[in-house]
């Protein structure tokens, strides 16, 4: 939503400016336009409902880092790339051995990030040769992270990655020890594809600032993961489940969203600074939220949210406030048997590729972000000694 707000500087001098940068044109972009008015998406022209139907995180990535979509021999080559650079590093696989296992796991993600920088030789080199090598080896080691952070919380050794498996499938492997059925793993595959990219949010933005000090890559992706893991970001994810536990029972929601609305909280996975609509990807989301239930049984999550939707959509659709892509992922991921801590991590697996894509972008045509604020302080103050204050 676009709030101007309007203010007088201490000289006098009137200003009006966008609150939250909203709906400010920061730079140009081919990689994602959004329709928020009709709940369109689409990465470099191809409507994410294709993409989630007929494409694979892989593909999609290559597609989201390269521009077009890869011949047969580009996709295999490509994924051959990315299992090359799916383990962790021995070095960093030790050091995150001592990392405190109750610690929150996106801080952990960041961390191991930031430290597997150190490991990158040629990490201020700006040719696209070496950055699109570090984004590839980052979308490609972010699973194996992330499942040996979950591991390692339960007390149990990390799973070597299966180059027999997919991205989306290995993940499922690597987290549970198991090979996942292909419905499980093509759930999460079209996951990925849905949470890979989505213009200039809060951590892909954050990724192009940084970048374009033309520091290195892994500081622009160490601090997007911060900015993602917010809960007004990424984060939210994981409150909505928070939200559903609170809630405890089908009989219990409309109680608590409508004492919640009354006192003004907010609602974890409702509203979106863009979409005034259905997110496309809560609707596409919906369904496998649905069809999971149906499979596992265990309709609790998928019912509740239903009846969440439909109570927002009373309540407040009027002010356009509607599911956004984590509320739904929150019982997908339940239902794929995710622990809530590695929610959004696994937004991040995914992400990485939007990252990497705006910051190959940014750096092909790089000027520094440097905006300005209005200045409300005092101007003419006098300092004052240590010792009379
Ligand atoms: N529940 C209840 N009310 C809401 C919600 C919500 N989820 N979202 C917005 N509103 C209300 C606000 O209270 C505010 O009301 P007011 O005008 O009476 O004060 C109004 O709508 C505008 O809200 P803002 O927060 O100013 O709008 P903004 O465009 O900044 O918000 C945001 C976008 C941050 C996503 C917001 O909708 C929110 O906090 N949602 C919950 C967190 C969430 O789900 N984040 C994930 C977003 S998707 C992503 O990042 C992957």
């Amino acid at each position: 939503m676009v709030k101007k707000r309007e203010v007088i500087d201490k000289s006098g001098n009137k200003h009006s400016f966008s609150e939250g940068m909203a709906g400010v044109i920061a730079t140009t972009s081919e990689i994602c336009f959004i329709n928020g008015a009709e709940g369109k998406l689409i990465y470099r022209g191809v409507p994410i409902e294709d993409l989630a139907e007929k494409s694979t995180f892989e593909e999609t990535s290559y597609f989201l880092l390269y521009g077009e979509l890869p011949t047969q021999k580009e996709l295999h080559e490509f994924e051959k790339r990315l299992k090359k650079h799916r383990a962790i590093p021995a070095t960093v696989l030790d050091v995150m051995k001592q990392m405190p296992d109750d610690a929150n796991t996106m801080q952990t993600l960041r961390t191991v990030v930031s430290l597997m920088g150190l490991y990158e030789p040629k990490n201020d080199e700006h040719s696209v040769k070496e950055t699109s090598g570090e984004v590839e080896k980052l979308i490609a080691v972010f699973p194996t992270i992330v499942a040996a952070i979950q591991r390692l919380r339960e007390g149990k050794e990390p799973v070597a990655p299966d180059n027999s498996l997919s991205h989306a499938a290995n993940l499922i492997y690597m987290v549970t020890g198991e090979k996942p059925d292909d419905y499980a793993a093509r759930v999460l595959d079209v996951c990925l594809i849905l949470h890979a990219e989505h213009g200039f949010n809060a951590s892909t933005f954050t990724s192009r600032v940084v970048i374009s000090t033309l520091t290195d890559v892994y500081s622009a992706v160490t601090a997007a993961i911060g900015s993602l893991r917010g809960p007004l970001h990424g984060g939210a994810n994981e409150g909505v489940m928070h939200l559903l536990d609170e809630i405890g029972d089908l009989e219990s929601v409309e109680k608590v969203i409508k004492n919640k609305l009354e006192t003004k909280a907010k609602i974890m996975g409702f509203g979106h600074r863009v979409y005034k609509v259905l997110d496309p990807r809560a609707k596409i989301l919906s369904q496998y939220s649905k069809r999971l239930a149906e499979i596992t049984g265990k309709q609790k999550y998928y019912a509740m949210s239903k009846k969440i939707e439909e109570i927002m959509k009373r309540e407040v659709g009027d002010r356009g406030i509607y599911p956004n892509v984590d509320f739904f992922s929150a019982s997908v991921y339940h239902y794929l048997g995710f622990s809530l801590e590695i929610y959004t991590p696994i937004f991040a697996v995914s992400r990485i590729s939007g990252w990497g894509a705006h910051i190959m972008e940014q750096l092909r045509e790089n000027r520094l972000f440097r905006p300005t604020s209005v200045y409300l302080g005092d101007i003419d103050r006098k300092y004052m000694a240590i010792s009379d204050r």
